[in-house]
């Protein structure tokens, strides 16, 4: 899974508009979670518009070597014979998630409750990011954990006969951290509980109750949510069907606003509310983005998105956005790059813990694309509106969202911007120069990457 150390640079060039109607692929955060839960299911869950995307396709062979049966019937339709609540088996070899956070910790959180040992790995991106915020609460359930120095992968997790079901406090705002507590607390007896001060993505709730679990949500005058979930419940199989990825449909969205005279359209893309603070903040900005034919389906709101070229203005966005659009700075910076005056971004810490360092790794895109930005410790602010944008060779750090959202600025520069490596891409939306292609992207061979 991990790539190999040979890089595949490419350059954006300035782009002439950008129009036509696209689907991108299925949301990463319900894959993964679909095949996890189809895997602690007895019988058949069919799943159609699965992202076909390395990250996910690490998680469908962690789920195989776990025990379940997993299988593509078609183009992004699989089926999951799974094995029930407490049934994974112990995996005969590593489980290697190559770049997937989402994969790998929830996965870690799954083979928690379960009394079977095995052993994580993944490339150098995710064995550099912090598992601690995992490992923490899944050492109060029992469970064993072997890991080198500063709780990093490799690391070999061991659950415990019988898992303690506790009350945890999650301490940054972490859909992942919450996922893990809960996902180990499917086999514990009795109730575990998950108090999160700061709402982040809900996925697992609500596909912990699709699939049939007892799960109650309490929600405060001041927001915070108490979940708590009661443990051993009996999963029956269910036939999810998965919306488009916002956080894909985000960089032909911010495209379509920044390349002039474009009229784009993205269809089928999920608006759970705690998913669309960048699609907030754009029409904050002035964007002429609207949403069409807005339905329901599988529980989720979802609908089409259509843009057209805008004159943005420079807005400051607080911390209380960042869950809503964690995935989202890279692109809204590049956006904010386009628009008259400053943006201002808060509250952005958990950015230093991505696939990348993505704070640095945005400040140093735009500054050297002439770009005028200043880094905080949690913050960055962007000076939109300078003339002769483009130019420069952009290290990508392994991190897809870094590598797709420089082309983007390319589109709309003056100059060709230059990313160091378009492979990592493909863990998350591998037909992303294709689609662009198709709305009248254009590319070019780096030069001098
Ligand atoms: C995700 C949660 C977020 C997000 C990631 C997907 C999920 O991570 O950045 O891309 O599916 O639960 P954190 O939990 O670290 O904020």
């Amino acid at each position: 899974m991990s790539h190999s150390t040979r890089l595949t640079p490419l350059s954006a060039v300035n782009s002439g508009p950008l129009k036509g109607r696209i689907r991108v692929p299925g949301d990463k955060s319900i894959s993964h979670r679909s095949l996890m839960f189809g895997a602690v299911t007895l019988g058949e869950t069919r799943i159609s518009g699965l992202l076909e995307a390395e990250d996910v396709l690490g998680t469908a062979e962690a789920m195989r070597t776990l025990g379940a049966t997993v299988m593509r019937t078609g183009t992004g339709t699989w089926t999951v014979t799974g094995l029930g609540v407490g049934g994974l088996l112990e995996p005969a070899k590593v489980l290697d998630f190559g770049n997937a956070g989402t994969g790998s910790r929830l996965t870690m959180g799954l083979v928690g409750g379960h009394h079977i040992a095995a052993t994580f790995v993944g490339d150098a991106s995710l064995s550099r990011r912090p598992m601690g915020r995992i490992l923490d609460p899944l050492r109060r359930m029992g469970v064993d954990v072997i890991a080198r120095a500063g709780d990093r992968i490799p690391l070999t997790l061991k659950g415990p006969e019988t898992l303690v079901p506790i009350t945890y406090r999650v301490p940054m705002p972490s859909a992942q951290v919450k996922s893990a507590v809960l996902l180990a607390g499917l086999n514990a007896p009795g109730v575990t509980t998950v108090i999160e001060p700061v709402a982040t993505r809900d996925h697992t709730e609500r596909m912990l109750e699709g699939f049939g679990a007892d799960i109650a949500i309490e929600i405060s005058a001041d927001g915070v949510r108490t979940i708590r979930l009661q443990g051993r419940p009996e999963f029956k199989p269910q036939e999810v069907t998965v919306p488009g990825d916002p956080s894909s449909a985000s960089f032909a969205i911010v495209a379509g606003l920044i390349v002039p005279g474009s009229d784009l359209t993205v269809e089928n893309v999920l608006l759970n509310p705690l998913r669309t603070g960048l699609f907030t903040t754009l029409l904050e900005m002035g964007a002429d983005l609207k949403i069409e034919n807005e339905r329901v389906s599988g529980g989720e709101r979802i609908g089409d998105v259509h843009v057209k070229y805008s004159e943005l203005r420079g807005v400051t966005v607080l911390a209380e956005r960042a869950p809503s659009m964690i995935d989202e700075y890279p692109i809204l910076s590049v956006a904010a790059s386009f628009a008259h005056g400053e943006t201002v971004m808060l509250g952005l810490e958990e950015l230093r813990v991505k696939e990348s360092d993505r704070l640095s790794a945005v400040a140093h895109g735009l500054s050297v694309n002439g770009v005028p930005n200043r880094e905080g410790e949690a913050s960055l602010t962007v000076t939109g509106g300078a003339q002769g944008l483009g130019g420069g060779l952009v290290p990508t750090h392994l991190d897809h969202r870094i590598a797709m959202s420089f082309l983007i600025l390319g589109m709309a520069g003056s100059e060709p911007v230059t990313v160091d490596d378009t492979d990592t891409i493909a863990t998350s939306f591998p037909n992303f120069l294709d689609l662009m292609r198709g709305l009248g992207a254009e590319f070019a061979a780096a030069k001098d990457a």
